[in-house]
């Protein structure tokens, strides 16, 4: 099946050119934020689909009828993808966005804005199996060779979206101390998806009553959402996203990316994860031993 896999390159960096184009990134780069948005940003494959789940959710009060009947790029649109302003003329209520741009690409249209901004990582060695896996399914990405040619890449920052390293780190180096940040992990919410909920929710200054707790936790597990269409991408068509190939809810697992490294390869990352997080300042649950 023939490929989609234009590419745009903005400030240096590569985006799937049937989501992007230059108008599309300009916009995002001049986004005019509102004090009420929500911000959802993350580096691809680190849990975006799971909290945007999670928050439509919370803003429902764990009523699933909206994630059940709108896809979730209608009702949490990418700021920097073509369709976003379109979208944004019908969205009613407080704005949840997303984002996987970089820092210092969206920095100055944050600038001064109330916006809440949760951003969310991952173990980057599960990230860098999900997305060679996710590379494999979608016709619009390149195709990623072997594992080993898709690590170096990805080491060397040569993948759309550009690198895990910066992206983590300028983030949340420089948002931390934010009142209107919050830095969570797909492990945390893992772990504990009662404790994330609760972390968000009161980020967002949305309680939540016991029973309604309850419905968004039963409405986000890995096991519901693979099976709501609005969220498990089975709605694009084939040719754009091959579902032969393997399935984005794919395995919804942390430490599952032992299953594709080999040791050799770990090692090799841990070499270059340990150079380029020198300057990180905070330390990752994946860092622990
Ligand atoms: P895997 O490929 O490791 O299974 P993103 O939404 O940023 O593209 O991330 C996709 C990854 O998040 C996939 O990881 C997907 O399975 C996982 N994911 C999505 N919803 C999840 C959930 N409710 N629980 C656990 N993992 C989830």
């Amino acid at each position: 099946m023939a490929r989609l896999d234009v590419t745009e390159i903005f400030h240096g960096i590569t985006f799937p050119g049937h989501l992007h184009t230059q108008e599309s990134l300009c916009y995002a780069t001049d986004f005019k934020f509102q004090d009420a948005d929500i911000l959802i940003v993350t580096y691809p494959k680190s849990g975006t689909t799971w909290m945007q789940e999670l928050i439509t959710l919370v803003l429902c009060r764990g009523d699933p009828k909206i994630s059940q009947t709108q896809p979730n790029w209608a009702r949490a649109p990418w700021i920097e993808q073509y369709y976003c302003p379109n979208i944004l003329k019908a969205l009613k209520g407080p704005r949840l966005l997303t984002t996987h741009l970089p820092y210092k690409v969206l920095a100055p249209a944050l600038q001064g804005s109330k916006a809440k901004v949760i951003y969310v990582a991952r173990n980057p060695k599960d990230v860098i199996v999900s997305y060679y896996y996710f590379h494999k399914m979608a016709n619009f990405l390149t195709d990623p060779g072997t594992f080993s040619e898709f690590l170096s890449s990805f080491l060397d920052g040569k993948v759309y979206y550009g690198s895990w390293f910066d992206h983590v780190k300028e983030w949340t180096n420089n948002e931390r101390n934010n009142d209107h940040f919050l830095y969570i992990t797909y492990e945390e919410m893992w772990e504990d998806l009662h404790g994330s909920l609760e972390k968000v929710s009161q980020f967002l200054q949305c309680p939540l009553l016991e029973h309604e707790s309850a419905s968004v936790k039963n409405n986000c597990s890995f096991n519901t959402m693979k099976d709501n269409c609005m969220v498990n991408y089975t709605l694009i068509p084939q040719e754009i996203m091959d579902h032969s190939k393997g399935r984005f809810m794919r395995k919804g697992q942390v430490g599952d990316w032992v299953n594709t490294f080999s040791k050799e390869q770990s090692h090799i990352f841990d070499v270059v994860y340990n150079s380029k997080m020198v300057d990180s300042m905070l330390t990752f649950v994946w860092e622990r031993k």
